[in-house]
Parts: structure tokens; sequence; C-alpha cells
């Protein structure tokens, strides 16, 4: 039996990863990690993985608790990293955590890894594609190569945690893995995030805010697609993919006022109730994935089309208002524009 590491797995990526394994892999223990900040939910865990004892054990304790990190990291082959605080509009409203979390943390996972690096096969450092900052040739997809400049907080964060495990591969020959996912979306995703606060604002029929004219282009993936990337990733010889990148997105830029629209025409409502509000600083204008080395090298691609992800999503939050609705106040935090006003974003 091997054992998976999972930091960060009550949160939306995460526990969409946990569940998988658990249903998929019957020669899998998991072991989570998680903080339970804000964005953790223990309801994203369903109840037979939480009576599981032999397959299942949750921690709930820090990334940066390193006594706890140590311990847990010996136990383990794989380890997968995906614990941050991961809202790019949040960082502006209160940044220290976000690199006290996403760089500290990720520097507490590699020292262990590293000191347990007989036991550790792999150590997966789930980045973001925040870390490239906005699309430097938007007439073509972003590779690994493109530079990196990120715009937020957030991004700048995820980027300090990203060199750092780049650092640890090449310093101390680290058995890791760099993943760069683009924009997911799916269920349980917390409410302050685009999609799910479109289809719970359509739901209810509330107004569907757009930072600025809503023209800023994303590549949103299904984390369905994305934990089969982790797990390509995680299977692969290890000659294919040690000290490696990997951007994964669907290749397909769709700008935000596009999803809003799909929302509102999938849900029936009015598209009068979209609108515009101020652009959020640390904006990105585009991102578009460029995916030929994980296609290439491990024969990944993605499966569901923006479409069925988007209608298959909205079904989800329409089924599962117990889940959502006590997260609606977490929505929006104020953050100050560069001309002084504060606004909720
Ligand atoms: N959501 C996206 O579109 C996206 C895209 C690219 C990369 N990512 C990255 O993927 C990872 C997961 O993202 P998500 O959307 O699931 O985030 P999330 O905010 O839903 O979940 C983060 C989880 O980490 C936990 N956590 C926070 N601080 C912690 C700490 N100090 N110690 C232990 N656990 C802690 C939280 O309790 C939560 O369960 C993050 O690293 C994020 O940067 C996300």
């Amino acid at each position: 039996m091997k054992t998976y590491l999972v930091t960060g797995g009550a949160g939306f990526i995460g526990s969409a990863f946990v569940r998988h394994v658990y249903r998929r892999r019957r020669d899998v223990r998991l072991i989570v990690l998680d903080a339970m900040t804000y964005a953790g939910n223990l309801n994203n865990f369903p109840r037979a993985m939480k009576a599981d004892q032999k397959r299942f054990k949750f921690w709930w304790g820090n990334v940066n608790n390193l006594n706890l990190v140590d311990s847990l990291v010996a136990q383990s082959d794989v380890v997968i990293h995906f614990a941050a605080e991961s809202h790019v509009s949040r960082s502006i409203y209160d940044d220290r955590i976000f690199f006290e979390t996403d760089v500290c943390g990720t520097q507490a996972l590699c020292q262990s890894v590293v000191r347990h690096r007989k036991r550790v096969d792999r150590f997966v450092h789930v980045s973001s594609s925040e870390v490239y900052g906005t699309n430097d040739f938007p007439d073509r997809p972003m590779d690994e190569d493109h530079p990196l400049k990120p715009a937020s907080p957030y991004a700048a964060a995820k980027a300090g945690a990203d060199r750092l495990v780049y650092s640890y591969l090449r310093t101390y020959d680290m058995p890791g893995v760099i993943v760069r996912p683009f924009n997911n979306y799916g269920p349980r995703q917390h409410l302050e995030k685009a999609v799910p606060r479109f289809i719970c604002g359509a739901l209810m029929g509330e107004p569907l805010t757009l930072h600025g004219d809503g023209s800023a282009q994303r590549d949103w993936i299904h984390v369905s697609d994305n934990v089969r990337a982790l797990l390509a990733i995680i299977d692969a010889d290890s000659r294919l993919v040690r000290g490696e990148v990997f951007n994964v997105g669907t290749g397909r830029p769709t700008s935000v006022a596009k999803i809003a629209r799909m929302i509102v025409d999938e849900l029936g409502v009015s598209p009068d109730l979209i609108v515009e509000v101020h652009n959020r600083p640390g904006q990105v204008d585009q991102h578009w994935a460029d995916t030929t080395r994980i296609r290439q090298r491990l024969g990944w691609s993605p499966r569901l089309s923006l479409d069925d992800g988007l209608s298959r999503t909205i079904d989800w939050y329409r089924r599962r208002e117990r889940w959502w609705r006590p997260l609606l106040w977490m929505r929006h935090v104020p953050i100050t524009l560069p001309s002084g006003e504060t606004v909720m974003h």
C-alpha cells in the first residue's frame, strides 16, 4: 500500500483529488493535512471516507508546523502540496498570511522531503498560472518558459514558492515536480471565486459583478481534468517528470464576461444581471496555456469541454444550496484602489 500526503486536502482542488483517489485507488492510504482556514470544509469529504481509518487519516494542522510536517512526510511515498492562501482579492486586502503559508509553508514541506527522500518518491508542488502575470504575447499561448511577472501579492507568493521548489530541485536534487494549473472551476469551489460567485448570484437573482469590462481572458479547466493531470504526473516514470514544470490547462482562452453570459443563459435568467464594477488592481489581462509538454510527454489531455463542465458545475450548485449558503458572507473583501478609494471586491 502506498501513502499519499495531501496538504490543503479540505479545499476545492485538494478535496477533489482526495475523493478521486479514495474512490479509484484502493491501494492508496491518504493522509490529509489541513489547517481548516475559512477555505477548508470537512463536508468536502464523503462520510464513508471519514469513517475509513485504514485508508484515510485527517490531521488538523498547519504546514508551518515543522515537527508535524516532518512526521507526516516521513510516512509518505508521495506528497501533493495544495495548501495555500488562494484568493487574489483577499491577498490585496491582507497579504502577509499569503507569504507565511504559500512560501514558508512550502519551504517546510521541501525541507522534510529532502530529509526523507529515501522514502518519498515524488513531491508534487501545486503552483499556479498566476506566477506568469499577463501573457506577454497575447496572440499565442504561454509555455512553461514564459517570464514570471506575478501581478498580485497572491501571484508573488505563489511565484516565490514555485522558485523555492525549483531551488530545492537544483540544490538538493529533491524528487519534485512543479505543476502550474490554469483557472480551475467545478463543484465545491469557494464563492469568493468568479464561477461559483456568478452561479450562486444568478440562482439568487442578484447582480453578477464583472471586474472592469470582463474582457480579461482565462484558460478555464474543470477540476476533474486537473486531478487527472496530477495523477498522470504522480504515475509517470520519474525520468519523464522529475525536476520539470508542467502547465495544466485547456489551451483555449475565454473572457470572464463570456463565462458570465454562459451562466445566465444556462440558468435562463436576465443578462441584465451582469454589471461592470471597478477593475481589480493586479488584474491579469490574458492567460492561455500551452500544454504541449504534458500532452506530448504524458499523453494527458482535458476531457470536459467548457460547455459541459460549466453545465455540470451549475447543476451541482443548483442541488447543493446547503453547502454554499453559509459561504455567502465571504464572497467579498474590501480592497483599496490605487486612487485611495476602498471598494468591496
Ligand atoms: N483554484 C484555482 O483555480 C487554482 C489554479 C491554479 C493553482 N491553484 C492552487 O491550487 C491549490 C489549491 O487551490 P484551491 O482552489 O483548492 O484552494 P482553496 O483555497 O480552496 O483550498 C486551500 C486549502 O488549504 C488549506 N490551508 C490554508 N492554509 C493552510 C496552512 N497554513 N496549513 C495547512 N492547510 C492550509 C485551507 O484550509 C484549504 O483547505 C493552491 O495551492 C492554489 O494556489 C488553484
